[in-house]
């Protein structure tokens, strides 16, 4: 029981925490008190359905007339994925870095042809512990001006940057959020992956590269970092990215093995922008070649339970074996969904329901009757 004094004082806060709180700020983890001075100031949206694949899905020009690359302002809104970043910068997104789901799904599609389902299935799980529901706003991160340590969830403002869940430890090109900056382009790690781009894919990073990379990077995570952690969906999340730079930052007009040069992974990564003349690829893609990367170097979903060099395998968590793919959506639902949003009601409970729908529709053909409902089975209570 909070006393009287407590009680004026959280108010105080809320209401502070209230008048600052932007329109894409997640509201996972908040309180019901919280909740309850938060809800009335936002402005509802109905949330606009996924779009469905595009008609054109060929080779095509993408670093166009009509998207240039500028940097981003000083509140502009960045993060730690380079694929996001990189559509703000050319304007295929917002320049502010804040959309909608259906926003983000049509800029992956068109800037980078990723494949539908999968584009619908990454993004609503995305918003549904990152972004603001009842507004039908996601952040790709937060503003490029504040700096430092993004909060962990529930986080009010951080939307991708939140070290939980999606944003994880042992990222390719950015630092864990032990040591402060989980999302800024981070030039150590980078050098790292072109030293082995040298190793190991003559100067180019190919499957080869996207494996050892991987498995070094879990090694240096577990070796200096006491709370490094790679369960699910995170687990799934550190493998497929090694598959993005191959599968999107491609040139699609590239013959032969797909590999990508330096020169381009360093415009991606650092600055968010498509090399000159860029065109994507010509096939709807999503993680193909993860399996490469998986099996080079086997590992269960795990954590450091005592500290550095105590990685131990988490038997809950769902691994990437093809028949426990829809355990890593039940997981989601039933534990990340459902404990930071334990009891909702009226609009939130509302626009939970439908985003949830949205989100087993895009694994319906893989997981036919196991849809989810964890609060009931209707979208209209
Ligand atoms: C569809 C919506 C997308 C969402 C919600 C999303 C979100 C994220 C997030 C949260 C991360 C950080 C994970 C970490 O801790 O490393 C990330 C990383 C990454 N994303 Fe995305 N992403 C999306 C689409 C894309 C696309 C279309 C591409 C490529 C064109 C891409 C490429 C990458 C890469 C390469 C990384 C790894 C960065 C690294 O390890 O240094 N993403 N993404």
């Amino acid at each position: 029981m909070v006393s009287f004094v407590n009680f004026v004082s959280l108010a105080l806060a809320l209401a502070s925490t209230a008048s600052a709180f932007p329109a894409y700020g997640s509201l996972a983890g908040l309180t019901r008190e919280q909740l309850d001075v938060i809800l009335p100031r936002l402005e509802f949206k109905q949330p606009t359905p996924p779009p469905g694949p595009p008609k054109d899905t060929g080779v095509k020009l993408i670093n166009d007339a009509a998207h240039p690359w500028k940097a981003p302002g000083p509140s502009d809104i960045r993060g730690p994925c380079p694929g996001l970043n990189t559509l703000a910068n050319h304007g295929y997104l917002p320049r502010n870095g804040v959309a909608s789901p259906a926003q983000i799904i049509t800029a992956v599609q068109e800037g980078f042809n990723m494949e539908n389902s999968f584009a619908r299935f990454v993004t609503y799980s995305a918003h549904l512990i990152d972004g603001n529901l009842v507004t039908d706003l996601l952040s790709i991160g937060q503003a490029t001006n504040e700096t430092g340590p993004a909060p962990p969830a529930p986080a009010l403002a951080a939307g991708l940057d939140t070290h939980a869940l999606f944003e994880g430890d042992a990222s390719m090109t950015r630092a864990d959020a032990y040591w402060g900056d989980n999302h800024s382009f981070n030039q150590t790690l980078f050098n790292e992956l072109m030293s082995f781009m040298d190793k190991y894919g003559n100067g180019r990073y190919n499957l080869t590269v996207a494996s050892e990379i991987r498995w070094q990077r879990i090694q240096d995570s577990m070796s200096t970092n006491p709370t490094f952690g790679l369960i699910m969906p995170r687990f799934f999340t550190a493998y497929a990215e090694t598959t993005f730079p191959i599968n999107f930052f491609v040139d699609g007009r590239m013959t032969g093995t797909r590999s990508l040069s330096k020169e381009d992974a360093q415009y991606f990564f650092q600055r968010g922008q498509f090399p000159d003349g860029w065109h994507r690829h010509g096939v709807p893609s999503s993680t193909e070649g993860m399996d490469t990367v998986v099996n080079a170097h086997p590992i269960r979903p795990g954590s450091n339970t005592k500290g550095v060099n105590t990685y131990t395998a988490d038997p809950t968590s769902a691994d990437l074996s093809p028949e426990q793919f829809c355990l890593i959506y039940v997981n989601f639902v039933n534990r990340s969904v459902k404990s930071l949003y334990p009891n909702p009601t009226g609009v939130l409970l509302k626009v939970l329901n439908i985003n949830l729908q949205w989100l087993y529709d895009s694994i319906s053909e893989q997981c036919p009757g196991q849809q989810q409902f964890p609060y009931g089975n209707s979208t209209t209570q």
